[in-house]
């Protein structure tokens, strides 16, 4: 069995409860239908049930009345962590549910051991790099060419922890 922090975060958004919490096998089906309205190369349901067991990952959904709204993910290298799969379902998105996940994921993920957190976002995604930015995250490069359907170059974000170790999110 892999060790994960046993945590649920909850916050009222527009009038209904939404509850993030590490995903489970049961959430794996609607998962991936959010993966697959949100990018056009999708992760199947079985990588996200790989996810599920992998140690070093953790996978983040957001519930409205027990069922996937959002899904966010994070694997550890050595103390950095990749994030990945970051999508919310298009009727609840602008309303706070990508900003109340993605910082729990980076201040849970310091639970397995993740100190420094990187991703890749395709240029044009403004919504995505704005999310990003106000969490603290820095762009720190180009990938050229790294996306397909269509070809993009990829901006990469880093969010490192401070001098003192830390690393911390006022978000949840
Ligand atoms: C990117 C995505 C996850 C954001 O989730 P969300 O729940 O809509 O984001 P939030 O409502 O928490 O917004 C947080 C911040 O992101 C930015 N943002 C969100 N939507 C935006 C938009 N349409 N235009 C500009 N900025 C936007 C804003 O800075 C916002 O903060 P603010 O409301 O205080 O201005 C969501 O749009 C999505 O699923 N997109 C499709 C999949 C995708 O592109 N994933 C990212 C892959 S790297």
């Amino acid at each position: 069995m892999k060790s994960m922090p046993v945590r649920e975060a909850r916050k009222e958004i527009d009038g209904a409860v939404i509850t993030v919490c590490p995903m489970k096998e049961e959430h794996v089906p609607a998962v991936s239908l959010l993966e697959q309205a949100a990018f056009s190369m999708p992760w199947s349901a079985q990588d996200f049930m790989d996810m599920v067991e992998r140690e070093g990952a953790l996978y983040l959904v957001a519930l409205h009345e027990g069922r996937p709204i959002g899904v966010c993910g994070v694997i550890d290298a050595c103390g950095d962590g990749d994030i990945s799969n970051v999508a919310v379902a298009e009727t609840w998105r602008g309303k706070g549910v990508g900003r109340m996940f993605v910082a729990a994921l980076v201040e849970w993920g310091k639970e397995i051991g993740i100190c420094n957190y990187t991703l890749e976002v395709r240029v044009s995604n403004k919504a995505a790099i704005r999310l990003y930015e106000s969490l603290g995250f820095q762009s720190e490069g180009i990938r050229p060419g790294f996306y397909e359907k269509p070809r993009e170059d990829a901006l990469i974000m880093w969010k490192r922890q401070a001098e003192d170790g830390q690393i911390t999110m006022s978000e949840i």
